[in-house]
């Protein structure tokens, strides 16, 4: 007797074999048959007409809070991610009173969290309070900065200072972190030299862990960027994961593939260089980093690339949401001030926090970057405001429904393995994105005829439509296309750790 037997499914291994017809057993939180299920069960689920498929893993997540404080998860589990890795960009969970500060840019960050130290601390925190979906981190960068050199300091780390940010990403990775991130654009992380990065990702290499990177530039020095990215891969021993891939700024438009061609020459090399993406032309960051990085002044677009002010939709504005929504362009014509003048106004009445969308990608290089075979899935959501970028709630169905249904740019199971067994596989998550005897019982079920993303930037909080059931470690989170608020997830530490 089976606890769950899953019937009629169209079931995609992970592994970007096509879907085979079959039935899937569980018992507790693990898959135990795949094929044809004579065995009787406590449970049936008739899955005729769906495909089943690993839950996606998100490798770009920032709800290392949300996790905690809003445990459901929403608009990660309606749309099928039953794991995040999380301690994206630079921004870390750990030491939790840097983090407090550090997350302050781009998270809502409750006060009366119990503190922890380190790693081991915020992996247990999770355990300790379960969200609904699984929990892997990254070491951020950002915050064992502040935490070293107590602040947001212009100028290299002492090597005390160093000596201590080494420790603490090694106490990371011995917690079971599956490695380091960097946002070389973001406070503190852009005062960094090559080489301050590449002492600390040794700590992460020493411990087969990969380094992660917004990278110094997305702009006019996209491609000296990835350079850097992939040689501090090289030095520092590790695997590399840029994230986020992109072109940002006209200008600069169709020079993914020449980063492309350099993730080829890397992996030519035998070096270990992927990259993950959201599948949107419009970015999502802090309007007071877009102003930091020129993104509005003359000359240079500067390393977050160039938008306009009719580009620039604002997300999250603390404490007067009623402008959210509105375009940086409306506040040109309002205040009658040039667009860098009207965000800077815009920040000293409402504060460094205010979120922005600002379009200034290209739909082909969009298309080109997600048929690459280096490309897996990330959402980068930040679910904060009334108007959140709608990648938080629409990522992986868009993806399934407009990319791969409607224009044909990845096949369904190409699609899959991006958004399951290839995450597993380079952020060493064990027994995880594959649907096979012995793996944990991680599943979305999807209508691949009807798979889509409501999400849209006038209207963002929706889930998708066509995604009926999510289960994680065993356990439905989402059943009939509603949460069933299980908390079923868990920390996840690194195969090897
Ligand atoms: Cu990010
Ligand atoms: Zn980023």
């Amino acid at each position: 007797m089976h606890d769950l037997v899953i019937r009629n499914a169209t079931v995609h291994a992970g592994s970007g074999t096509p879907g085979i017809s079959a039935d899937i057993a569980i018992d507790g939180d693990r898959i135990v048959a795949v094929g044809q299920i004579d065995e009787d069960a406590i449970e049936h689920l008739d899955a005729s007409g769906l495909v089943a498929a690993p839950g996606f893993i998100d490798v770009h997540s920032h709800d290392d809070f949300q996790v905690l404080t809003e445990p459901d998860v929403t608009h990660n589990v309606l749309q099928g991610i039953t794991t995040v890795i999380v301690g994206n960009c630079g921004f870390g969970a750990a030491p939790s009173d840097a983090a407090q500060v550090q997350m302050k840019a781009i998270q809502e960050v409750d006060s009366t969290f119990k503190l922890w130290a380190g790693y081991s601390g915020y992996l247990e925190a999770v355990d300790q309070n379960p969200p609904s979906l699984n929990v892997a981190a990254l070491v951020g960068h950002h915050t064992v900065r502040r935490a070293a050199m107590g602040g947001v300091e212009k100028r290299a780390p002492t090597p005390d200072e160093l000596a201590t940010m080494r420790k603490m990403v090694a106490e990371g990775m011995e917690a079971g972190a599956v490695g380091l991130s960097t946002g070389l654009v973001y406070e503190p992380g852009r005062y960094s030299e090559t080489s301050e990065v590449v002492a600390v990702a040794e700590e992460v290499a020493a411990r087969s862990g990969i380094y992660v990177s917004h990278m110094r530039n997305e702009g006019d020095g996209l491609l000296d960027a990835v350079r850097e990215t992939i040689g501090i891969g090289s030095s520092a021993g590790c695997g590399v994961e840029i994230s986020h891939h992109k072109a940002v700024g006209a200008e600069n438009w169709g020079k993914v593939t020449q980063s492309l061609g350099l993730i080829e020459a890397a992996q030519a090399d035998g070096m270990d260089v992927t990259a993950d993406q959201y599948p949107y032309t419009a970015r999502s960051t802090m309007l007071f980093a877009l102003v930091q990085n020129g993104t509005f002044g003359s000359g240079s677009g500067g390393a977050m690339g160039r938008s306009s002010p009719d580009e620039v939709l604002l997300c999250s504005v603390p404490g007067a949401s009623g402008l959210e929504g509105r375009t940086l362009q409306s506040f040109v014509e309002e205040w009658d001030l040039p667009g860098e003048d009207a965000a800077n106004r815009l920040l000293s009445e409402h504060g460094n926090e205010v979120l922005v969308a600002a379009f200034g990608m290209d739909e082909g290089d969009v298309r080109m970057v997600m048929a690459h075979p280096s490309t897996m899935i990330g959402t980068d959501g930040l679910d904060r405001g009334s108007k959140p970028h709608p990648r938080a709630w629409g990522t992986y169905p868009r993806i399934l429904g407009k990319y791969v249904r409607e224009e044909g740019i990845l096949s369904l199971e190409d699609a899959i393995w991006r958004m399951s067994g290839f995450p597993a596989k380079k952020f060493s998550l064990k027994d995880r994105g594959a649907i096979r005897p012995g793996a944990f019982a991680d599943i979305v079920l999807f209508d691949p005829k009807t798979v889509i993303d409501s999400a849209t930037f006038e209207d963002p909080r929706n889930g998708p439509d066509g995604i009926p059931h999510v289960i994680v470690n065993g356990k439905f989170v989402v059943k009939d296309g509603k949460h069933t608020h299980a908390r079923a997830g868990r920390a996840l530490h690194r195969a090897d750790s």
